[in-house]
């Protein structure tokens, strides 16, 4: 890995330039565009990485041209710093903006259609005779069915050969595939016509600065790897509660649901972050082969086990942070008669030897009363027999909460007694918090990975078997739930969950950190 621990919007000093490329990308006018990829590739303008003759060819059906797509997009970004979005930005620098508009070009064109793929042979050839250079990175922002027929495409125009001094590479968007059989479809097909080193399949958590973070707080501390085991760890619990409901993407999120939209990519990538063993080096190869390990060792649910360890909630009407929230099946796009689940959770065991018998709790859903995405590492409890006559015993057992967002940091939770003339203890809680340390840059997340395909490193991406692990895990809940008769629990938008999410942890003797 070229350069550790990126900070996403701040790269640090030694952080190389980015080589000169032309950056495709399929999907042009589509909301992750607009939202996030030109906002993150502003911030890499801003911070002057990008090489003076990177250029941006954005493709898709709607009628434009370069100027009204520079418009477009200036507006947009506008909007987005105004508005204090995930983008970060609050203002736009003109200087910035203008260096990056100028290299921004539109071509209306069908992903169906070879000759969308000749005028882009003939754009890469233009900047080969400016540049001497043709390296090109093709973005699909595009849905899922397009993700095959594009990598076709782009083999049969000869766009993704690469020569030795020239590098193509492709940057596949989630969701990848939609069960086991699809992923492992999906990866067949891009690898016959590409390397498995010319892939990027992306999962923006791993762009998140506090993801990468757990691999430094456990493997870059003596302290922590010690008890990070089943001997002092009673159970995980990771969560990803987001206040939004489904907004307007109800025609993807009804046919997908919480559980393939968030769980085989990111709740994976944070328990494979939180259960991998340390790898051998910092190669992505080295790190990949670990994270793919953790996930294998996911016990896969049997079907009565589905019905008892799998909750799945969908909100109903309700008001979060006092705004009134339309029950889901109300919502644009979604079926009236919906049974598509908005909240999962899941009580899954990793069957190796580190984490036997330790419970990892995973939930994530929308509408729900706070947005935090965090890992709760909860040590088991001392042993109570010196304070066995006090009022000590009813103390917390230790907690280390890693805070992914927002709020980033890291706390940890011990007990100290309260000053007085009587033994009362009391939980304290030790608190790291990024913004204390470090100055935090305007950042999307997808700066780190924009940049880390540019200068060709994948650590941040998934592999081929990091992708199907996930699935593998998932299938059996997929398949549990077909089979099963009932349906979704609803919960109130603005709650924390359905009951029995509760229920579920409640028959362990264990509860859900509270979300506010
Ligand atoms: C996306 C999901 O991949 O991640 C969305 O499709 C979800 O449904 C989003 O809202 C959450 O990401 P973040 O970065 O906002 O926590």
């Amino acid at each position: 890995m070229a350069v550790q621990f990126k900070k996403a919007g701040t790269l640090p000093v030694d952080a190389m330039a980015a080589p000169p490329c032309t950056l495709v990308i399929f999907g042009a006018s589509g909301d992750l565009t607009k939202r996030l990829l030109v906002p993150a590739l502003y911030n890499l303008a801003h911070e002057h990485v990008l090489d003076a003759s990177f250029d941006i060819v954005g493709v898709d059906r709607v009628q434009r041209n370069d100027e009204e797509f520079r418009a477009y997009l200036g507006e947009t970004l506008k909007t987005l710093a105004a508005g204090g979005s995930e983008f970060g930005a609050t203002e736009i620098d003109d200087t910035a903006w203008s260096w990056l508009s100028s290299r921004l070009h539109y071509m209306t064109g069908d992903f169906d259609d070879p000759g969308t793929y000749q005028r882009i042979v003939s754009h890469l050839a233009d900047r080969a005779r400016e540049t001497s250079r043709a390296n090109a990175v093709f973005y699909l922002a595009v849905a899922p069915g397009f993700f095959g027929p594009i990598a076709d495409h782009l083999a049969a125009a000869g766009l993704i050969e690469a020569n030795t001094a020239d590098f193509r590479r492709i940057v596949v968007e989630k969701p990848f595939g939609s069960d086991l059989t699809s992923a492992r479809a999906l990866n067949a097909r891009i690898l016959r016509v590409a390397a498995e080193s010319q892939l990027y399949r992306i999962d923006h958590f791993l762009g998140k600065e506090t993801v990468q973070n757990i691999m430094a707080l456990r493997f870059a501390n003596g302290m922590f790897e010690p008890i990070w085991n089943r001997e002092h760890i009673d159970h995980i619990q990771i969560t990803a509660a987001e206040t939004v409901g489904v907004e307007h993407r109800g025609r993807y999120y009804d046919a997908t649901g919480a559980l393939r939209d968030m769980v085989p990519n990111h709740m994976f990538q944070l328990l494979a972050m939180t259960a991998m063993e340390a790898p051998n080096s910092f190669s992505a190869d080295a790190i990949r082969t670990e994270k793919a390990k953790a996930i294998d060792a996911i016990r896969p649910l049997t079907p009565q086990e589905t019905a008892v360890n799998t909750v799945r909630g969908q909100y109903d009407g309700g008001a979060v942070r006092g705004q009134s929230v339309n029950p889901y099946r109300r919502e644009p796009d979604v079926a009236p008669g919906s049974c598509t689940e908005t909240y999962v959770a899941l009580k899954l065991m990793i069957d190796n030897w580190r984490w036997s018998g330790v419970p990892f709790y995973i939930r994530t859903g929308k509408a729900m009363a706070a947005r935090r995405t965090d890992i709760a590492i909860q040590f088991k409890r001392a042993p109570a027999v010196l304070f066995r006559d006090t009022p000590a015993a009813s103390v917390d057992p230790n907690l280390m909460l890693l805070r992914i967002q927002p709020n980033e940091g890291v706390s940890l939770r011990f007990a100290a007694k309260a000053p007085g003339r009587t033994v009362r203890l009391s939980d304290v809680n030790m608190d790291f918090r990024y913004a204390d340390y470090f100055r935090t840059e305007p950042s999307t997340g997808y700066e780190t990975l924009i940049y880390d395909c540019l200068i060709g490193d994948p650590t941040l991406f998934q592999r081929a078997d990091n992708i199907e692990a996930g699935w593998r895990a998932v299938q059996p809940v997929l398949d549990g739930w077909t089979s099963a008769r009932g349906g979704v629990e609803l919960y109130k938008a603005g709650g924390s969950g359905p009951a029995g999410a509760d229920n579920l942890l409640a028959r362990d003797g264990v509860k859900w950190l509270p979300l506010g």
